[in-house]
């Protein structure tokens, strides 16, 4: 059995309860024989600041750079709220998704039957719901120069922000959804505001130029991101895999989160280019979800977004799909059972804490190992 190598990054908030959790369910795939793990431990965020003054040191980027996979949990809080700006806890994920060069952001939205009532949208419009957001996670306002505040010394002051994105970026990030795509219902829609932004009128071209290049086979729409808004909360199952920039990706999947039930529900893969010499990929997984700084300490926050992110590490960087598959299925379980964290409460009468939810998904683990 190969060993790889995990960078555990916990961060602030919900982010170390959740992680407890996963780790329970690393150590149970150790103990049965399914995968072999060798963790080193990091700070980020806030707890990072705390410790050494910085969002993300040195060492644990270093650190990062030889693990096969990082783990992410969540940062930042109202602790750090006047630090300043360049060593902000998300600095830290920043960072780490631009020098590792994860460019490729998976969120996939899956609601699972038994939640369908805890989404805030009709059961019939979220039920069976799966849809794939790729989000282009390196590039576009995030990144782009300059970024700044200028003093115009006249009592006012300009805030600007760069959107950019040169061909390359919009190739790679298509080839990912594309080829996903067609292992999956073989359908993209890309999304833009091209009647507003170059950079919009850009992606719009590339990506038809790419389709037609390498990808005639898959079918490709494109929608307005504003448009694109809407139809995500008025008829979700259109959609299959849905590729965005990173500021249009960033909204969109926070709003297909509340398709699936909760935010606490959402895993995500960030990825980065595959060495032809090794076969290997940088590679983070993290929850959608944030820190959650109201609900932090209380032991109420879900674990699954968590659990399900060490599902897509199987899948993504150790070429595990059969565990990755346990692992949805044992999460699957636990919801049939009715067990429910308060973020899904819906209309359950009781609620489980975090780690009798963390427990219930290692029982459900053992029942199919
Ligand atoms: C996300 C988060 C981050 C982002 C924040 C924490 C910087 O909202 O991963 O979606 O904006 O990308
Ligand atoms: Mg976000």
């Amino acid at each position: 059995m190969t060993t790889h190598k995990l960078l555990l990054l916990p961060g602030d908030g919900i982010g170390p309860e959740v992680f407890a959790e996963v780790e329970k369910v690393a150590a149970f795939l150790g103990q049965a024989g399914i995968v072999r793990f060798e963790m080193e431990r990091g700070l980020v965020g806030g707890a990072a600041y705390d410790a050494h003054g910085q969002s993300i040191s040195d060492a644990d980027m270093q650190l990062a750079h030889e693990a096969d996979a990082v783990l992410f949990g969540a940062v930042g809080g109202p602790k750090w709220d006047s630090v300043p700006y360049d060593v902000r806890p998300e600095a830290g994920l920043l960072r780490l998704r631009k020098d590792l060069e994860l460019f490729a952001n998976l969120r996939p939205a899956i609601c699972y039957p038994a939640l369908a009532d805890a989404s805030s949208l009709k059961r019939e419009i979220v039920e069976d719901l799966d849809i794939m957001i790729v989000r282009e996670l390196t590039g576009g306002v995030y990144f782009g120069e300059p970024k700044q505040i200028i003093d115009l010394g006249n009592g006012q002051k300009r805030g600007i922000d760069t959107q950019v994105y040169d061909t390359y970026e919009i190739e790679r990030i298509g080839r990912v959804a594309f080829e996903l795509a067609r292992k999956r219902k073989n359908k993209v829609t890309s999304s833009e505001k091209r009647n507003v932004m170059k950079s919009g009128v850009l992606w719009n071209e590339v990506m038809t130029a790419l389709h037609k290049r390498e990808f005639a086979d898959v079918q490709l729409d494109h929608q307005l991101a504003d448009s694109l808004g809407m139809q995500l909360v008025r008829w979700p199952k259109q959609f299959d895999v849905i590729v965005t920039d990173n500021l249009f990706g960033d909204m969109l999947s926070d709003v297909a989160s509340m398709l699936t039930g909760s935010l606490g529900m959402l895993p995500s893969a960030s990825l980065g280019e595959t060495n032809p010499k090794t076969g290997k990929r940088k590679a983070m997984y993290e929850p959608v979800h944030g820190s959650a700084p109201d609900i932090a300490g209380k032991g109420i926050a879900n674990p699954i977004a968590m659990i399900g992110s060490l599902g897509m590490a199987l899948r993504y960087s150790f070429n595990l799909a059969s565990a990755a598959d346990m692992i949805e299925k044992a999460i699957a379980g636990v919801l049939d059972k009715g067990l429910r964290t308060a973020d899904i409460k819906g209309a359950a009468t009781s609620t489980v804490s975090t780690v009798e939810m963390g427990d219930a998904i290692i029982a459900e683990l053992r029942k199919g190992a």
